[in-house]
This record gives C-alpha cells, sequence and structure tokens, in this order.
C-alpha cells in the first residue's frame, strides 16, 4: 500500500509569542518541525509534504537538509485549509496519506508504524490518533456514538458543556484514505467559533457518507501539542528522559537526569559519569570513562577517552585522551587539545592547537597559536594575538616552560627546548635551547623609603 505524509507547519503560533515559527522552536536542540519529518522518515515514508505559509522561507531553509516537498498556505484559515493547500501533492494518488502538525514532536517511530497498520488493515477511512487525559483543555474532543463508534471531532472552543466533559483528545494525527480525504476537504465550512476550515470537520464528513472511522490510543505523552512556552517546556522534558533513558541503557551513570540537558545527536561513551548541570549540544561525542563534574557546556566537541571535565564551555574543539579541563576553563571553536594536557582555571584558548602532555594550569590567555608538547605555561601568560587591525600566530616548539606572566607578542616564534623568563614581554624569536628575559633589570635603591621618612 502506497504511503505518503503531510506536515502542517504554516501557523503563526500565537501563543508562543515570539518572532520565530512556533515549528521552528526547538526541543532537546532540533527544531520541532525536523523532529517529525525525521520520525516519519524512521517509520519509512519517504514521501513527505511540509504545508508552510508564516515563516515560510525560515521554515524552508531550516527543513532544506530533509528533502521534503512544500506547499504553501498563503493565509491560515485553518488546518483543513491547510490541507487543502497540498491538494497538488495528493492528486492522482491513491492509498494512504498520514497526517501531521508540526508543533507535536513527541510521536515515536513505533506509533506511526502501528497507526499506519491499523488503518491499513482495518480498511478504514480515517483513523485518528487519539488519547485519555485527565486534563483535556484546549484540545479536540473525540465524540463517539453509543456503540462507540467515533462520530465526530468538536473543538475545545465549540464544545458544549456535555462536550467538554469528554476526556478523550485528538491528537492531530490522523490516517486518511487519500481520495476520500480529498473529496472531503471540499466540502469543509468554516462556520464555527474560530471561523476557521477544521481538518477535525473531516471526521463527521466520512461518517455521514457511511465511511469506516478508526481511533487508536496512545500514551498521552506522545501526542503533547506545543502551543506555547509552558507545553514547550513540557515536550521537552519528556523528550530529555528519553534521551537520558537510552544514554543510562548504553552504560552511562546520569547522577541527576533531571538535571542533565543532552541534546538528540550527541553519543557518550560507557562507563562515563555524569554530574547535574551539564549541557551538551549538537554533534558533541563523548568518549569513554570521561567524568564532567557539574556545570559545563559542550557544543559541536569531540571529548575523548578518560577526559575530566568541570565546570567549563567547550565549543566546536577537540580534546584528546587523559585531559583535565577547568574548572572554569573555555575552550572557544577550531581548537585541538592533544592528549595528557591540563588545561586549568581560568585559561581561554582559541583557535589554538596544544600538542600531548602540555600543562596550561592557571590564569592563561592562548590565542591563534600552535603549541608543542611538553610545554608548561606559567601563571597569567598573555598570547598577544591581536594588533589592533589582525589576528596573528604565535608557534611555540616542544618542550618550552614559559614563565608566569609572560606576553608573547604575536605573530613570534618560540623554539623547542627553551625558558622564558617570568614577566618577559616577548617580541623576538626564541633560539632553541636559549633562555630569553625580556623585562627591565631591578635596581635597588637602598635606604630610599627611610630617607624619604615613609615609615617612622
Ligand atoms: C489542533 C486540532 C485539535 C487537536 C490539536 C492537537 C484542528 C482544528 N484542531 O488544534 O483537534 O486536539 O491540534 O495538538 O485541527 N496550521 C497550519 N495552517 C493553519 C492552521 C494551523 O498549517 O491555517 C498548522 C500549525 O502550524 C500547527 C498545526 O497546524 O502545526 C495545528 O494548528 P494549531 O493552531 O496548533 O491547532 P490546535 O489548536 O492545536
Ligand atoms: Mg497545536
Amino acid at each position: 500500500m502506497y504511503n505518503c505524509a503531510i506536515i502542517l507547519a504554516a501557523g503563526e503560533g500565537k501563543r508562543m509569542k515570539s518572532s520565530t515559527p512556533k515549528v521552528l522552536h526547538e526541543v532537546c536542540g532540533r527544531e520541532m518541525v525536523n523532529i517529525v519529518i525525521d520520525v516519519v522518515k524512521k517509520a519509512q515514508i519517504e514521501d513527505i509534504d511540509l504545508v508552510i505559509g508564516n515563516g515560510a522561507e525560515r521554515v524552508k531553509k531550516a527543513t532544506e537538509s530533509r528533502n521534503v516537498s512544500y506547499s504553501f498556505q498563503n493565509q491560515q484559515l485553518g488546518t483543513g485549509h491547510a490541507v487543502l493547500c497540498a491538494e497538488d501533492f495528493l492528486k492522482n494518488k491513491e492509498g494512504t496519506v498520514v497526517i501531521f502538525t508540526g508543533d507535536s514532536p513527541l510521536i515515536k517511530e513505533d506509533t506511526i508504524k502501528k497507526m499506519l497498520d491499523f488503518h491499513n488493515k482495518g480498511g478504514y477511512k480515517a483513523t485518528i490518533v487519539t488519547s485519555v487525559v485527565k486534563d483535556p483543555t484546549g484540545y479536540g474532543r473525540i465524540i463517539r456514538e453509543k456503540n462507540g463508534e467515533v462520530l465526530k471531532i468538536v473543538e475545545h472552543k465549540d464544545c458544549s458543556r456535555e462536550e467538554l466533559k469528554v476526556d478523550e483528545i485528538n491528537s492531530g494525527m490522523y490516517c486518511f484514505d487519500i481520495k476520500s480525504l480529498v473529496e472531503s476537504l471540499n466540502k469543509l465550512h468554516n462556520n464555527n467559533a474560530q471561523g476557521e476550515y477544521y481538518l477535525t470537520d473531516v471526521i463527521e464528513i466520512l461518517k455521514v457518507s457511511k465511511g469506516k472511522i478508526g481511533a487508536l490510543p496512545v500514551n498521552f505523552e506522545e501526542i503533547i501539542g506545543v502551543n506555547s512556552r509552558v507545553q514547550l517546556s513540557e515536550a521537552e522534558k519528556v523528550m530529555r528522559d528519553r534521551i537520558n533513558h537510552i544514554h543510562m541503557r548504553n552504560g552511562v551513570t546520569l547522577v541527576d537526569p533531571g538535571n542533565t540537558y543532552i541534546e538528540m545527536d550527541v553519543t557518550i561513551g560507557r562507563d562515563t559519569v555524569i554530574y547535574p548541570g551539564n549541557v551538551l549540544q549538537g554533534n558533541t561525542v563523548i568518549g569513554e570513562k570521561c567524568t564532567l563534574y557539574p556545570n559545563s557546556r559542550i557544543k559541536d566537541s569531540v571529548i575523548e577517552d578518560n577526559v575530566i571535565v568541570q565546570s567549563s564551555v567547550i565549543l566546536e574543539s577537540k580534546i584528546g585522551q587523559n585531559v583535565t579541563v577547568g574548572p572554569f576553563a573555555y575552550i572557544r571553536p577550531e581548537s585541538i587539545i592533544g592528549n595528557s594536557v591540563r588545561i586549568g582555571d581560568f585559561v581561554e584558548i582559541k583557535k589554538s592547537t596544544i600538542g600531548d602532555k602540555t600543562k596550561v594550569s592557571h590564569l592563561t590567555y592562548i590565542g591563534d597559536a600552535q603549541v608543542g608538547s611538553g610545554c608548561n605555561f606559567g601563571c597569567g601568560t598573555v598570547v598577544v594575538n591581536y594588533d589592533g587591525k589582525v589576528k596573528n600566530k604565535t608557534l611555540i616548539g616542544n618542550n618550552s616552560f614559559i614563565g608566569c606572566n609572560t606576553n608573547l607578542v604575536s605573530p613570534v616564534k618560540v623554539n623547542d627546548d627553551t625558558y622564558i623568563a617570568a614577566g618577559s614581554t616577548i617580541t623576538d624569536e626564541v633560539p632553541a635551547g636559549s633562555l630569553a628575559i625580556a623585562r627591565a633589570k631591578q635596581i635597588n635603591k637602598e635606604g630610599w623609603v627611610y630617607k624619604k621618612g615613609l615609615k617612622k
């Protein structure tokens, strides 16, 4: 049986109070609409059409990589009208179309497969995914006949008192027989509380023409619709729990999963221990046996095995094995830290390479530099990489000992096996094997304080 999908993503999302189209708001680091597209694809539905309108260009751009087709809804006249805008997509197709909304990102792959199976085997004209909930406020209600068959869906704002009491809700996810859907869409009217063409009214239209309607109840958690920031946080929490459980099942210790924020594409090796307050974002890869003490943010970075990180920020960088980072280190994009390196407190590394076993223990800035292995940076070293106009490069060889409070004025080269005296401002190349001292010699004026009468 042929299957395709339509995802509705043209609405503005007024209740979000946002300048970003609702479906582009992120849950665990991915736009809601992309989460929906991805799960539909996982369920092996390849032919996907996205109905866009509000912020169409932005939504199109954000979904570009997903290889879907687009239909445009220029005026948001309701969910039924939105599907009608995809009429061309449905033209000459026979089979089943699955409809999702771009604001319900929690549906699972298995449930999509189940709903298709249920729909196709049952010979239904429409199948609605429903849920029985404690608080149905805001959702469309599933109205059933005495014999239990679905009669219609009534939107919250159009419900009678009796209907408001119904606790079975419409998820906004459906399967339709394509032909029957297209015929019914053309019969919709907007004679309702919101003056909109409701997709939900198709159910009653099909019922009246003796079509069989199916309903598949699922866990509410899978169908939470995001219309407000409060619901966004609810969806985020459900997704976060799912992600965290996967990692824990894979052998990662999360000391407090409720306070550990791991985005969807992050991978983590076994026996890594993660304390609360860590935020792992983007395409981050964490190796095995790492310890992430509280409160770090790591984005789009690769952290190899046995690394310890504390209260630090690491962005778009690579950290080798057996490294310790922090507390309070800032590793900025395009940095490559070798193996067994120590990056200590209040150290900032930017677009630099640091060789194996080098120690940068405290209060140091290294920018646009290539540093060899086995070096030691004294406290308070500054790579002076910016001359006010351009960023310059600094090269430091292997086994250099950089004394405390050194300035390395770039561009400059420090060769292998060198010592730099504390407090030096280095402006010229330091040859291999030498000691560089670049500061004024100390002068002691003996008795000066007493002669001046400064101490009685
Ligand atoms: C809709 C359902 C409701 C269901 C709920 C589940 C209708 C009439 N109501 O209500 O029964 O319980 O979802 O979450 O379908 N959209 C368009 N064009 C439009 C209007 C909406 O593309 O003209 C898109 C929106 O971007 C959104 C989706 O359709 O992704 C749903 O719209 P929304 O306004 O959120 O409908 P709900 O009030 O949540
Ligand atoms: Mg909604």
